[in-house]
């Protein structure tokens, strides 16, 4: 495994994204003792970057890996995030990155994960109610305090990146990038590189659709989040089946699983890069993580480059509402 730099963090340039294991996906909660195996065998594998948040599961993810890090914390680049629970007002699925939330917050993840201190704390979505300079504040409260290592936001827009990082330094922002999501190229990305802010993407392999093995949403359980995105759903997922054909087709000329061809085509995208697939499988780990010995041409990454665009949104219109685009 090869290791990048993000300002003070050095971590492996795939990581693990351990969302599924809880909540969202076909299966989510169901096999805990696989997900924690799932997490030991990524960690022996040379992944370092773990990330999880107090909304996924509503908390039960962090208690997952509380668990799982037990005795292994040092081995880790432990990621969580903070502003989708109002913890005083609304609650789960609520925005509030105020100071007061984050200081609440805070204290919860640390406690699940059975941890002092987070290694990136991201703010989990843009609150258009707080100013970001406030929701920067604290976390630099947080970090010289010794509670927090380093900043990170996700999903942000450029204005709210250079707001943010003029008072604390951001460390990576996280956002939903991949072969069939790509809209952050134009504005967002540039701005990261101007600033030497790492770029962590999320769903690197469209939700799982990119790896081919989803071909009818009959195979999703009644609570999979898929069955409403737009990019799943009616027509949309018919004409989306094109691309992860496409996908297949390449990764059978480079002798590689397309899951790894995704995730090759991410890492060629530079060296600020470190994508956090999600799997809740030791075998998916194993063939993810094994992405990082894959080289693809030139002439490979142009075609991959060039694949139609999705068909349809990448997110429902209610969680469209919480991006800053
Ligand atoms: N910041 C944000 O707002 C945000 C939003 C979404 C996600 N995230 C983070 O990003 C991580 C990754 O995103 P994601 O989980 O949504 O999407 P993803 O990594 O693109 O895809 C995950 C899906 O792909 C399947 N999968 C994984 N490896 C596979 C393989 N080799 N072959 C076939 N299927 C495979 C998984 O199933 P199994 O689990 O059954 O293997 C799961 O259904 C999450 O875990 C979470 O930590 C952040």
């Amino acid at each position: 495994m090869r290791y990048i730099r993000m300002r003070d963090l050095e971590v492996s340039r795939i990581g693990l994204g351990a969302m599924g294991m809880s909540h969202g996906y076909t299966g989510s909660g169901t096999d805990e003792a696989e997900s924690i195996r799932t997490v030991h065998r990524a960690l022996e594998l040379g992944v370092t970057l773990i990330d999880t948040a107090e909304i996924y599961g509503l908390y039960t993810n962090e208690e997952l890996l509380g668990r799982a890090l037990k005795g292994r914390r040092d081995q880790v680049v432990l990621a969580t995030k903070f502003g989708l629970v109002s913890h005083a007002g609304e609650g789960a699925w609520n925005l509030d990155s105020g100071p007061a939330n984050i200081r609440t917050a805070v204290e919860g993840s640390l406690k699940r994960l059975g941890t002092d201190h987070i290694d990136l704390y991201y703010q989990h979505r843009v609150d258009p109610n707080t100013p970001i300079e406030e929701t920067a504040g604290a976390v630099a409260e947080l970090i010289a305090e010794g509670k927090v290592r380093a900043f990170g936001l996700s999903e942000a827009g450029p204005d709210t990146i250079r707001r943010a990082h003029a008072v604390q330094p951001v460390t990576a922002v996280q956002s939903e990038y991949s072969l069939w999501t790509r809209g952050i190229e134009d504005r967002v990305l540039p701005v990261l590189r101007e600033l030497n802010i790492g770029l962590v993407p999320f769903s690197p392999l469209g939700r799982g659709f990119l790896t081919g093995t989803v071909r009818s949403t009959d195979q999703f359980d009644a609570s999979d989040f898929r069955r409403d995105n737009p990019r799943f759903t009616g027509e949309n997922f018919q004409r989306n089946l094109a691309i992860a054909d496409e996908v297949q087709a390449l990764a059978a000329q480079v002798g590689a699983t397309p899951a790894q061809v995704a995730l090759a085509w991410l890492l060629a995208q530079g060296d600020d890069i470190a994508p956090i697939p999600g799997t809740k499988h030791v075998s998916r780990v194993e063939e993810n993580t094994a992405a990082d010995a894959i080289t693809l041409t030139a002439e490979q990454i142009d075609r991959l480059s060039s694949l139609p665009p999705a068909a349809g949104d990448t997110h429902t219109e209610a969680q469209a509402l919480m991006l800053e685009r």
